[in-house]
């Protein structure tokens, strides 16, 4: 029986992920002359805000002091907190509140595990910030997914041993924290694109526990 869920954040619990993209697009386009794709986007999931700006710039072979960087960097975050400050519970994606319900009565601890610094506001503005029994933010972290520490870190503080943890995520990076990290991974998303998961879905709607541990082999 799994002891612990760890569920990222951006893609998973809100549809962020989304946000995350049109910020960076629009740095890219009005601030650095060039586009990003969608496919692209993908290698930036669960990536720090940092290194995210750092792939970008290799990516449009631009070149950058650090004051300059900082000055992007916060841009973006700015452009994003506007996005942000628009949700509401509503923007909790489909299952979500059903199955950390679920996870609950099953007596199964509930951490989050995300990369961003902007995780309990949104975690507030949505009204689930109680559901969780622990939460890793990028506050806490000095290592962006794919390194284990966000999800290690989870563990540690539920109580729970790495091989008695699930990894909730949409980005191939998270996908692979969790793996380092020792513990089973559940993608959100499209199975072509996660490949190393050990089970993809859609979604969390109407997924039991039972069913769950049964796909994960517990
Ligand atoms: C998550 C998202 C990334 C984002 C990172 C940092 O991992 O998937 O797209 O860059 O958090 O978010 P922040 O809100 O701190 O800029
Ligand atoms: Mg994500």
């Amino acid at each position: 029986q799994p002891k612990a869920f760890l569920f990222d954040l951006d893609g998973v619990i809100v549809d962020t992920a989304h946000f995350h993209y049109q910020a960076w697009r629009r740095l890219a386009n009005e601030k650095l002359g060039f586009d990003i794709s969608e496919e692209f986007n993908e290698s930036l999931k669960g990536v720090s805000r940092t290194e995210s700006l750092d792939r970008i710039l290799a990516h449009g072979n631009v070149a950058l002091n650090p004051a300059e960087k900082e000055a992007l960097a916060t841009l973006k975050n700015d452009w994003y907190v506007e996005l942000i400050n628009k949700m509401t519970p509503d923007d909790i994606l489909p299952g979500i509140n059903e199955f950390l319900a679920k996870t609950r009565l099953a007596g199964i601890k509930i951490g989050l595990g995300s990369v961003s610094k902007n995780a309990k506001p949104i975690l507030e503005r949505i009204g689930i910030l109680n559901a969780f029994d622990a939460i890793i933010d990028g506050t806490k972290i000095t290592k962006g997914k794919p390194d284990p520490e966000v999800f290690l870190k989870g563990a540690e503080e539920l109580g729970a041993s790495p091989d008695q943890c699930v990894v909730f995520e949409d980005a191939v990076a998270g996908i692979e924290a969790g793996r380092r990290a020792g513990m089973k991974t559940v993608g959100i998303g499209q199975p072509d694109i996660l490949t190393e998961a050990d089970v993809v879905l859609a979604n969390l709607n109407n997924l039991t526990i039972e069913d769950l541990q049964k796909a994960l082999h517990f």
